[in-house]
């Protein structure tokens, strides 16, 4: 009987001790960034100094930007392979770091991916609300964004006044990923000089907007608030992460980041180093 008892309790032990290895290596999985291209790294970059143990992988789609000329369906099928990739590379949370993806796909990716935790980026319409602002809100986005239902379900909600105005700015993204500040500026300026309305706040509702937010701020009247959900998704991811127990283990020294895009990795690292003057390096993915 003593053989015995002591097999239960070995065999309990090593239960225990699997069950152990399995959290630990579950929270030191990677945490998957993404985007059409360049943008999300709006997004990463608020994500990285809080999240100081993580790896993450970012993944632009450059192949196939900008998602905001494309069918839903296209950004359905890109989504699926992307979520397959990001999966075979173990990772335990996806951080949608694209309005166009995320007002377009997200209810479609969770459908399909119950068991992957998404946190998604939306346009900061709420928060603008909230400011109580005197005159109107423009939203700038892509055209995608600005027609999804997704888009128009949250003003329907969220603006009770009738004060916020969706504006596509088609070919801005184009731009943004040319890295061409002059051509970036011109843009901008035309945007801004046919908003008719009266405004107190511009929402930036594409996150490759983010990258450009000190020209927008040049461009439009000193007082005008610009607002952009970055600081917001670090936080939602925080949590996510918390509350599902899976922050990694405070072994690393900084957050390691793997830079990945299925277009061009020479074309990705020089934009990259001239909008951010980062010195980050992608390496070609297929997808
Ligand atoms: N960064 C994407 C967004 O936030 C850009 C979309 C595109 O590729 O057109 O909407």
């Amino acid at each position: 009987p003593k053989i015995v008892t002591r097999a239960i309790l070995a065999s309990i032990m090593m239960a225990v001790f699997g069950v152990w290895l399995a959290v630990i290596s579950m929270k030191a999985r990677p945490i998957g960034v993404i985007d059409s291209g360049l943008g999300g790294l709006s997004i990463l970059n608020t994500l990285t100094p809080i999240l100081k143990n993580e790896k993450f992988i970012y993944l632009a789609d450059h192949q196939y930007c900008p998602y905001g000329d494309r069918t839903s369906k296209q950004i359905n099928q890109r989504l699926v392979a992307i979520t397959n990739f990001l999966l075979e590379k173990n990772c335990k949370l996806v951080v949608v770091a694209c309005n166009t993806i995320t007002t377009t796909s997200i209810n479609f990716l969770r459908s399909i991916y119950p068991a992957i935790f998404f946190v998604g980026t939306v346009p900061a319409i709420k928060p603008a609300i909230e400011k109580n602002l005197k005159e109107n809100i423009i939203v700038l986005a892509t055209q995608k964004t600005v027609s999804s239902e997704y888009f128009q379900e949250m003003i329907f909600n969220l603006d009770k006044k009738g004060k916020v105005h969706g504006i596509a700015s088609p070919g801005l993204v184009e731009s943004i990923e040319s890295g061409n500040l002059k051509i970036i500026k011109q843009q901008i300026n035309k945007i801004i000089k046919n908003i008719k309305a009266n405004y107190s706040a511009i929402v930036l509702g594409c996150t490759h907007y983010i990258l450009v937010k000190d020209i927008i701020k040049k461009l439009t009247p000193f007082n005008v608030v610009i607002l952009e959900p970055s600081q917001a998704i670090a936080k939602q991811t925080c949590k996510v992460l918390k509350d599902n127990n899976l922050l990694s283990n405070p072994t690393l020294k900084k957050p390691t980041t793997f830079y990945l895009t299925t277009g061009n990795p020479q074309k990705a690292t020089q934009t990259a180093k001239k909008l951010l003057n980062d010195s980050i390096i992608f390496d070609k993915c297929s997808i």
